[in-house]
């Protein structure tokens, strides 16, 4: 996907994947730094142990709590450009800039792939780990009127409730099923479903998916989850996590290129990295 985008923008770059161990994250951002990387992605488990990594946090990084992306800035007459915008000889101070563009691809793929506006609606969100803590977060922020934590380990759900209570108190927040019979949207965001002999993260004795409108797994592979398939048979509008990891990395693109990313080029080739 980045790498098609790369391409299609006309850039000279290449995006490649390296496995580092948490011990050694802080090294590998300053190696990157000191080899003029233009910029880096991280995954599960750097986002967090990141913030207290980098040069300088924007403010999505603060707000989430987890940076995903980082840009590469040099300075140049008391400015912090983007080393995509500074000349190959610049030898000047690099910093190295967090940012976080997980949380809002989430509601640009939910508008997207489920025709759904999260503002004033009723959401059940299955799972509080890393990603169901930034799904949920995101979603108060965008107002919606109603979330319900599910998690197998109550105390994450419990600890992320109090979060969202503290920072957006406008949203109502139960702590598992509660009575309410319907749902706007049930947001998977637990490993559950990753093996399709998977059990269901729902149970559907409290939340019968038919009073459900729509159900979106983060999950991409498989592209139907057991939760997605139930969901398409008992008539919600569906959609895995393929749009969010499309919107996240194109988010990335532009804050590292400064240009518009080609969207079609990117989801074409994510569709075929990981679809055929
Ligand atoms: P991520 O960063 O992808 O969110 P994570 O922080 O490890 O990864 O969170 C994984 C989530 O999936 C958690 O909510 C986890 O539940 P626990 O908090 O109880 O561990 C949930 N999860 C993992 N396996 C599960 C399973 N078999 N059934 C239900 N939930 C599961």
């Amino acid at each position: 996907m980045q790498n098609a985008g790369i391409h299609s923008l006309g850039l000279d770059w290449r995006y490649l994947a390296f496995d580092v161990p948490p011990e050694n994250l802080q090294a590998a951002i300053d190696g990157a730094a000191a080899m003029r990387f233009i910029g880096l992605n991280l995954t599960v488990p750097h986002k967090l142990l990141a913030v207290k990594m980098v040069d300088a946090l924007d403010s999505s990084a603060r707000r989430w709590g987890a940076v995903n992306t980082i840009r590469f800035e040099g300075r140049d007459s008391g400015r912090w450009l983007p080393l995509s915008q500074l000349p190959a000889s610049f030898n000047g101070k690099v910093r190295s800039h967090g940012f976080n563009t997980d949380a809002d691809a989430i509601i640009h793929s939910l508008r997207e792939d489920l025709k759904m506006e999260p503002r004033n609606a009723s959401v059940v969100l299955l799972g509080a780990g890393g990603a169901g803590r930034t799904a949920a977060l995101r979603l108060a922020a965008e107002g919606v009127h109603e979330l319900r934590l599910i998690n197998r380990t109550a105390t994450k759900a419990a600890a992320l409730g109090k979060e969202i209570r503290r920072r957006f108190p406008k949203t109502i927040v139960h702590l598992g099923y509660g009575s309410g019979a319907c749902a706007d949207l049930i947001l998977n965001s637990t490993s559950a479903g990753l093996k399709l002999a998977d059990p269901l993260p729902l149970d559907i004795r409290h939340l019968p998916l038919k009073n459900a409108a729509a159900v979106y797994d983060m999950i991409y592979q498989p592209a139907e989850t057991p939760l997605l398939k139930a969901a398409r048979k008992a008539g919600c509008r569906t959609a895995n996590g393929l749009g969010m990891l499309l919107h996240q990395g194109a988010m990335a693109l532009e804050i590292w290129s400064g240009q518009p990313a080609p969207m079609d080029v990117m989801r074409r080739a994510l569709q075929k990295a990981i679809h055929g």
